[in-house]
């Protein structure tokens, strides 16, 4: 075998032109052929419809349907390809659509977390992206290939592995023609046929052109080891997902099915209504909204997500997968502070969060909104435990004062305690009045009480006294008030 000469003289042109197979005919080439693997990864695809449903419906809450589709089209597609893997190359069927999808849904209704829960389950690689990143061109923002060399790059340089993985592409509708705000419509166009070479059966370059650094490196590998590494990756098998909330959609599916109506105009859809009329989405429809009839052709599976209730979205709380309540739970464990939710509480967050219309997104920011001077405050108390309640939520101000108050005079009295043996106890009149001075001073109630009543223990000694009460009058006047009682009581004990 001869190995490619290489002169560190030559000029780039000539080192990128080495990596091409005319320019090194004797080079051995690995897995060069695209679609076969490498290094043998093999893939062990081994789950079944009803599998992955239950797994889905585990996590995601309100998408029985939805996951249904899902999860049989996604099996099937991994099973398909394991079967097309044993076949050779004659029996493979020649222009076979696959199972693309396209999920449509409000924000925040689990379109993601559904892509990501197959991905994870079934351990293929995964790429997620705003379709608004691309342009036509590439020059903008990425050029869609970059999807299939990302792929790569997620499992750890494994072209074979790559080859099976899963495409998830967000906000597909705004690269729709009609979509009035981003870039112009010809891009917008440009990107939907760029992706749809991808989406059926397609060679990416590993290599992107402009990459200078990588294309030097490869010649230079080339040279020494006499050797090309594969430089292409198929998408033949890459799962396409796309979705995108598709708002106007349901205007047009609307006057679809109403054309022989007479008199009928432009009607206002609200709520559920919408996802009903979603639900009866055809092609043309979606050509109308504005992708190409090519681009539409790739998408074989259309599945509409519900919208999520207060009631779903009480579910999601009460789910024992809920990064909502499992990661606020975290975030107060980090001070070794046990939280706590109330069925009750949870149940308003899920109102409050209905009202944000962001689905299950609603749900963060309203505990966010809820627990965050409680964040802010417990860690420098010794509270090691919050239940969230309602009345916590519906008055979060006073009772984060109450129990900064309890927390400042209990700590208070403790210390009291363990230095003099005196057990200190406060009227509630008391209590009030030190929460107004702690305020209007600006100073914690621990602080404040220390200041008022460290020395009292001379003058209770002296009375030999295990047990006394302060009373408001103490609080704002501790010296006058002590002392009249010692007066008092000191000849009373004489
Ligand atoms: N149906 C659901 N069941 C359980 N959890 C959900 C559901 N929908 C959303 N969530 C939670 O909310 C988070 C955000 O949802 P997700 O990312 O799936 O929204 P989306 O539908 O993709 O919205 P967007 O259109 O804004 O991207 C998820 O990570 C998950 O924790
Ligand atoms: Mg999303």
């Amino acid at each position: 075998m001869t190995k490619p000469a290489f002169d560190p003289e030559k000029n780039l042109e000539d080192l990128l032109k080495m990596e091409s197979e005319e320019a090194n005919p004797n080079a051995e080439r690995v897995g060069d052929k695209p679609g076969t693997p490498v290094n043998e990864s093999e893939f062990n695809f081994n789950i079944k419809p009803e599998e992955l449903e239950s797994y889905l419906n585990q996590y995601v809450v309100g998408q029985e349907e939805t996951i249904e589709v899902i999860a049989t089209k996604v099996c099937t597609h991994f099973n398909r390809m394991k079967l097309e893997k044993k076949l050779s190359d004659e029996n493979r069927l020649v222009g076979n659509i696959k199972s693309n999808m396209l999920l449509i849904g409000p924000t925040g209704v689990g379109k993601t977390y559904i892509v990501k829960l197959i991905a994870k389950k079934i351990g293929v690689p995964f790429v997620k992206a705003d379709a608004t990143k691309f342009s036509e061109t590439g020059y903008v923002g990425g050029d869609v290939e970059d999807l299939v060399r990302e792929l790569v790059h997620e499992s750890n340089g494994d072209i074979a592995k790559a080859e099976y993985g899963i495409i998830y592409l967000d906000e597909i509708d705004k690269i729709a023609s009609s979509f009035g705000t981003y870039g112009p419509d010809v891009s917008r166009t440009g990107v939907q046929r760029n992706l749809l070479k991808l989406m059926e059966d397609a060679d990416v370059d590993l290599k992107t052109p402009h990459d200078l650094a990588s294309q030097v490196e490869a010649a230079m590998e080339a040279q020494r080891t006499g050797r090309v590494t594969r430089r292409k990756i198929n998408t033949r098998n890459i799962l396409f997902i796309v979705s995108g909330a598709f708002s106007g959609l349901e205007q047009i599916i609307n006057k679809r099915m109403n054309k022989q109506s007479i008199g009928f105009d432009k009607v206002r859809i609200h709520g559920d209504d919408i996802q009903e009329v979603l639900k009866k989405v055809r092609t043309e429809d979606l050509i109308e909204f504005g992708f190409e009839s090519e681009f539409v052709g790739r998408l074989p599976v259309y599945v509409v997500l519900n919208d999520l209730h207060e009631d779903g979205l009480y579910k999601i709380l009460k789910n024992k997968h809920s990064t909502v309540v499992i990661g606020k739970k975290m975030d107060f464990k980090a001070y070794e502070i046990d939280l706590e939710f109330t069925d009750e509480a949870l149940k308003i967050v899920a109102r409050r969060a209905h009202h944000e219309k962001t689905g299950a997104r609603g749900l963060l920011s309203v505990v966010e909104k809820i627990l965050i001077k409680f964040e802010k405050s417990l860690p420098s108390t010794g509270i090691e435990k919050l239940v969230v309640d309602e009345n916590l939520i519906e008055n979060t101000g006073t009772v984060l004062k109450k129990m900064l108050l309890a927390d400042g005079i209990q700590g208070f009295q403790k210390e009291f305690l363990i230095e003099h043996g005196i057990y200190l106890d406060f009227k509630e009149e008391a209590v009030e009045e030190i929460q107004r001075v702690a305020s209007e001073k600006q100073k914690s109630v621990r602080q404040l009480c220390t200041e008022l009543f460290h020395d009292y223990f001379h003058g209770l000694r002296l009375l030999k006294k295990d047990h006394f009460t302060i009373s408001k009058e103490a609080v704002s006047n501790p010296d006058d008030y002590l002392n009249s009682y010692i007066k008092e009581n000191y000849n009373k004990q004489a």
